[in-house]
């Protein structure tokens, strides 16, 4: 089986890449070789490479900056994959794709874990962005496979942010500051070493579909960096603060959970709690080759 896989050097496409090699030869791609929002660029080298599986793990992911340029994010993350999307058809590939747990928010008074089936309702011009995104690969195809999945660490770093919110935490708290952090956002920051193995999985088994993939349990930023610096025996001063005294340009969801009873009901293995994916990252960055 040929798996091409876009974004290859970002945060989850290094962590997937070795992972999917346990299904095939992986081909890894990058915005050199097909940048989406170009779609010019997007046929030509899906009909080259001909892969039996496209992974996407591309997109505009500055969630701020979006509000402000959101033709830029809609380029990429709604008319980029539905190029994809059909390139991807006309070959008879399967298209895997991400999106996010960002798709939701609208429903304020939510506060029970979010499944596939519920209506999505994004508060972001990235959440309605990512949306299109997803559509259209479910759309495309009846083989496709659209993953949302949430709150991405590991120890790539995020490509377009540079860095992650541990790596983030990590090295304010590290430099003296004291640190204000959300704590009205629930969500499951996930490892993106646990979203890659739960993928590879995905993808042996065959899923279609929409899955929803993130480590178990949940907890807000500021539980989630209390957790980070706890796990690093570290003690910043550290207050917890209100979306609204943080003031970001765009809205997030004040509840993201995201359900991953359709994963395990098909018996992929379930997502580790978040406070285990933690540590777990937290030893591999410990571990990291400087140099690599
Ligand atoms: N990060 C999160 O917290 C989070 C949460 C939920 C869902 N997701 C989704 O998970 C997926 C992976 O996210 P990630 O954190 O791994 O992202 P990332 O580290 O920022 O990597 C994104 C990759 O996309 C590439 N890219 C950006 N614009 C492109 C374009 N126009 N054409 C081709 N390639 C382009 C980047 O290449 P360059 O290096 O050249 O820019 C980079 O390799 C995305 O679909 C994202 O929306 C992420």
């Amino acid at each position: 089986m040929k798996i091409a896989v876009l974004g290859a050097a970002g945060q989850l496409g290094r962590d997937l890449c070795p992972r999917l090699a346990a299904l095939g030869d992986v081909v890894p791609l990058s915005r050199t070789d097909i940048d989406l929002a170009r779609p010019e660029t997007i046929g030509p080298a899906v009909a080259a490479h001909r892969p039996d599986v496209f992974v996407n793990c591309a997109a505009y992911n500055l969630v701020d900056k979006a509000e402000a340029e959101p033709d830029a994010a809609f380029a990429v993350n709604d008319f980029g994959v539905r190029v994809l999307a059909q390139a991807c058809q006309t070959i008879w590939a399967k298209l895997v794709h991400f999106s996010t747990d960002y798709v939701f928010g609208a429903d304020e008074r939510r506060n029970t874990p979010l499944a596939e089936a519920d209506p999505p309702g994004p508060v972001s011009r990235y959440g309605a962005s990512k949306l299109r995104g997803e559509q259209h690969a479910l759309e495309a195809g009846a083989n496709n496979l659209a993953i949302r999945t949430c709150g991405l660490y590991g120890v790539w770093g995020s490509g377009g942010k540079g860095g992650n919110f541990v790596e983030t935490m990590l090295r304010l708290a590290g430099q003296g500051k004291p640190l204000k952090v959300v704590d009205d956002q629930r969500c499951t920051p996930s490892y993106t070493a646990d979203v890659a193995a739960a993928t590879v999985e995905l993808i042996a088994r065959g899923a279609a579909g929409l899955y929803h993939v993130v480590n178990s349990g949940d907890c807000t930023w500021y539980e989630f960096a209390a957790e980070s610096f706890r796990q690093s025996n570290l003690a910043p001063a550290l207050t917890p603060i209100t979306s609204a005294e943080f003031g970001a340009a765009a809205k997030r969801p004040a509840y993201s959970v995201l359900s991953t009873a359709k994963l395990t009901a098909l018996g992929v293995t379930p997502p580790r709690n978040w406070r285990d994916a933690l540590a777990a990252y937290l030893v591999e960055r410990a571990n990291r080759p400087s140099t690599s």
